[in-house]
Parts: structure tokens; C-alpha cells; sequence
């Protein structure tokens, strides 16, 4: 067993958390229609649904709340969190954005046209909506390794280079407006992409004139998986590491809500003069004015002081060991998870857990509503509720290779106690697996359907 690393902070601030009777969980869960998004947070005794915008601020952060600069135009607040982007990423050009997917949803209506396709290893739930919402294709060509679950590749967020070399063949580079990375990879297991493999990805876009874009949500611990796991960064400060990566690429989306440690923000970089201009005309349409991009001031300087705390060394060092330990205790437990851990979540393979439950009665569905169930945890399905569409030539019902259920652990918010008791609560979920049934859609959105669908058990 991983040892539990000390807690590198102490606690200053709590909130009461509650566990409900069994009773009034199931009665929580019909009302619900079994989709857990639908549960009232205070029914939740351990919130594992997200690591996005639930950690817990530090005493710096609501200090530089304090110092927000609310100016609709050119607040301090802005060219302070613009240092702190220009010192970790780089890029010439960077606007705020309420979140990741408002970032995503502005760089599609720009550079997105009906037909094109974007590469990536794995794009996420929102980054694959907001290029199917403009007409595009997103791909997935991460290396086969990341779809077996047991498999320990230190990079299983890793593009395959190859079939990224023989996807714009095919495709042609002029149906191709941008090009992307996920890192780390959480539609694959939170899996992190190696230096080397984002050199190789920058050389075949840069080949090909395609501008990279890289989806950096979690790029801190990707930076720190690469200190930790890759030949010759073992004594390079992680943000040096950051600013390596991001030299490779042309710009980038994030989400603030990860690893800048606040509760809402996002940010969209890039290089180009003239996609900037673009995008800045797009922001003032669906976001707000440029300095400040649908966040108040306050989120700016928190989101500013942030960035560098996600970079801290001790911090990334005790997040990634947090993840490493609740993944040995279940595997202890019989459960298999996504191999290696990843760093902000574990993955449990749904599939495994519940064989009797086919994909098209969503296993990590189920496995996702028995952890309710059992103890008020809340997890997320990553399968075929989340990722099943129809092939758009055939209109048959394409299933994910993994059916997943992803417990995520926000940031500097659980103990070692919380995590003890999620894993306790899966062994005996496991000991009366052959027991649980699947469940079948009583309504369903076309896009990002899991967040408010509704479900029958079969
Ligand atoms: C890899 C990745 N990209 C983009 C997003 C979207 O970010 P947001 O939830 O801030 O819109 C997420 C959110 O979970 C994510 O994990």
C-alpha cells in the first residue's frame, strides 16, 4: 500500500458534511431518475462527481479576492493575472473565459467549419460537443496501450504519432483548422502525455502548418507525471516543465477549475494576431469584454495567485500520492482500476465490476447509482451514457472501448479518513456486484446527455 503523504496545509476553514439514511437515498435516487447529477449536494456525504472547481482555496487566495478590481475595462485585476499567464505559458495573446468549455466554444465558432476535424489523443465531453455543435469531426488517436486498463505505460496519454501522420494523410490538412492534446487525459483515465510525445505531436503539426491547441486543464500534474515518470526531468522545477510544454504548441484552452485550484475561470492563449482579434470580437458576443471575459475581478486575481500554487512541488507531490493510495485500496479490494492511477481521479472499470452488464445498458451507470446507494458517494459514469452516438454514415450506435466510472478528488477538500471510507464502501458494493442491474434511458438529450438524462432500471 502507497503510504498517505501529510496533508502539505491545515485546515482553517470546514463545512459540515451529512450522511442521509439508506431510506432517503433511495428515495433520492428515484427522484433523480437515477442520474446523480440530479441529487441535491447537500444529500452527498462524499462529492466525488468532479476535481472541477471544488477544491478548496487557499488563505492567499480569498486574501486576493479582497484585492479584485471590478473596472469593466483594464481592472488591475487583469494584468495581474495576464503576468502570471505570460510567466507560466508564454503565449502572446490570452483571454479570460468563465470556463474551459467557453474557451472551447470560442476557438470552435472561430477556426470550426462544417466538416472539418480536430485531432486530439482524447478530447473531453465538452471539448468533442463544442465541435460537433459548429459541424466537426473530433478524433481520438491516443496510443492503443491507453484502452488496456491494466497496462502501466508511465504515458498513456500518449497521441500515437503514427496514426496522427496517417489521419491528416487521409483527411487532408485543409479540412484540419486546429489540432489538439488533452493533458492529462481524462477521458482516458487522467493519464499523463509525455514530453516527448508532445515534441513529436508539435513536429507533425507544425509540418503540416495545423495550429496545436493544448487542452490544459490538468497540465500542473501532467508536468509533475513528467518530473516524476521521464528520463532527464527529474531536477527540473515543474514550472519550467510548464513553460517546455507550452513552448511546443501555438495556444491553449483550459479550465481554470483544476489545477488553478479556483471554483470558476478559464483561459484562452494563443499566438496568432489574427485568430486573437477574432477571438476577442467572439468574447465580447457570447463572454464580456476582453480584460475581464464573463469573471468578475476577483476570480481574476484568485485565478492568478492559483497557477503558481498548483505548480508548488509539495502540493502536486502529496495530490498525485492521494490518488496513488484510493486506487491501491480498491484494487486491494478486488476492483480494477485504470493502470497507473491517473492524477486527479481514479477510473474503475465498471465493466469488470458488473460483466453481466452489457454496454447498452450502461454498466458505469450503474455502478455509479450502487455507490449512492451504499454510502452517498458520488461518482461520474465515463462510458457509453457519457460518449455512445450514432456513426454519422451509419447511424449505428457507436459504444466507448472503456465503460467507466471516475471517482475525482478535489483538490485540498478530503482526508485520508474520506477516502478510507469510499474504498470501504466499494468492497462491499463488490461482494454483492452479480446482484446489481443496468439501466435504460427514460430521457436523453442529443448532446452531453449525461448530464440530465434520466434512467429505468432494466
Ligand atoms: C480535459 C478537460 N477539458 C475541458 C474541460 C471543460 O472545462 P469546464 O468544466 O471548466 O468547462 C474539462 C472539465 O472537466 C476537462 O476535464
Amino acid at each position: 500500500m502507497p503510504s498517505y503523504p501529510p496533508e502539505p496545509f491545515r485546515i482553517k476553514v470546514t463545512e459540515s458534511i451529512r450522511l442521509i439514511p439508506a431510506k432517503e437515498r433511495e428515495a433520492r435516487l428515484q427522484e433523480a431518475g437515477y442520474n446523480v447529477f440530479s441529487i441535491k449536494a447537500e444529500d452527498i456525504f462524499i462529492d466525488m462527481l468532479t476535481d472541477s472547481g471544488t477544491g478548496a482555496m487557499s488563505q492567499d487566495q480569498w486574501a486576493a479576492l479582497m484585492r479584485g478590481d471590478e473596472s469593466y475595462a483594464g481592472a488591475r485585476s487583469f494584468y495581474y493575472l495576464k503576468a502570471a499567464v505570460e510567466d507560466i505559458f508564454g503565449f502572446k495573446h490570452f483571454v479570460p473565459t468563465h470556463q474551459g468549455r467557453a474557451a472551447e466554444n470560442i476557438l470552435s465558432a472561430v477556426l470550426v467549419k462544417p466538416g472539418n476535424s480536430i485531432p486530439s489523443n482524447m478530447h473531453f465531453d465538452t471539448t468533442d460537443a463544442n465541435i460537433r455543435a459548429r459541424g466537426g469531426r473530433p478524433t481520438n488517436l491516443v496510443i492503443d496501450r491507453a484502452f488496456d486498463t491494466a497496462d502501466h505505460h508511465p504515458f498513456k496519454g500518449n497521441m500515437d504519432i503514427g496514426k496522427l501522420e496517417a489521419f491528416i494523410e487521409e483527411t487532408g490538412v485543409e479540412t484540419i483548422p486546429f489540432g489538439m492534446v488533452t493533458i492529462t487525459n481524462n477521458a482516458g483515465g487522467g493519464q499523463p502525455v509525455s514530453m516527448e510525445n508532445l515534441k513529436a505531436i508539435a513536429q507533425v503539426y507544425r509540418k503540416h502548418k495545423i495550429p496545436f491547441f493544448i487542452d490544459s486543464a490538468r497540465y500542473a500534474e501532467n508536468a509533475y507525471f513528467i518530473k516524476l515518470r521521464e528520463k532527464g526531468y527529474e531536477n527540473k522545477p515543474v514550472i519550467e516543465i510548464a513553460r517546455e510544454m507550452y513552448g511546443l504548441a501555438d495556444g491553449m484552452t483550459m479550465s481554470a477549475k483544476k489545477d488553478a485550484i479556483v471554483n470558476i475561470g478559464g483561459l484562452l492563449c494563443m499566438n496568432d494576431e489574427n485568430l486573437f482579434q477574432q477571438v476577442k470580437n467572439e468574447l465580447i458576443l457570447r463572454e464580456g469584454f476582453p480584460t475581464y471575459g464573463g469573471l468578475a475581478g476577483r476570480d481574476l486575481e484568485a485565478m492568478a495567485v492559483g497557477l503558481y500554487e498548483g505548480l508548488d512541488e509539495a502540493y502536486l507531490a502529496y495530490r498525485l500520492a492521494q490518488t496513488a493510495y484510493l486506487a491501491e485500496r480498491i484494487n486491494t479490494a478486488g476492483i480494477p482500476t485504470i493502470q497507473p492511477a491517473g492524477g486527479h481521479a481514479v477510473y474503475l472499470d465498471a465493466q469488470a465490476v458488473l460483466p453481466h452488464i452489457p454496454q447498452a445498458e450502461f454498466p458505469g451507470q450503474a455502478l455509479a447509482v450502487e455507490l449512492y446507494r451504499e454510502g452517498a458517494i458520488r461518482g461520474v459514469e465515463i462510458g457509453s451514457v457519457m460518449f455512445a452516438h450514432p456513426d454519422p454514415d451509419t447511424g449505428k450506435m457507436v459504444h466507448p472501448k472503456l465503460e467507466l466510472l471516475r471517482l475525482a478528488i478535489p483538490r485540498r477538500t478530503y482526508t485520508q479518513s474520506h477516502l478510507d471510507y469510499v474504498a470501504d464502501c466499494l468492497v462491499r458494493i463488490k461482494e454483492r456486484a452479480s446482484t446489481i442491474r443496468g439501466y435504460k434511458f427514460s430521457y436523453a438529450p442529443e448532446l452531453l446527455r449525461h448530464f440530465t438524462a434520466r434512467f429505468d432500471p432494466v
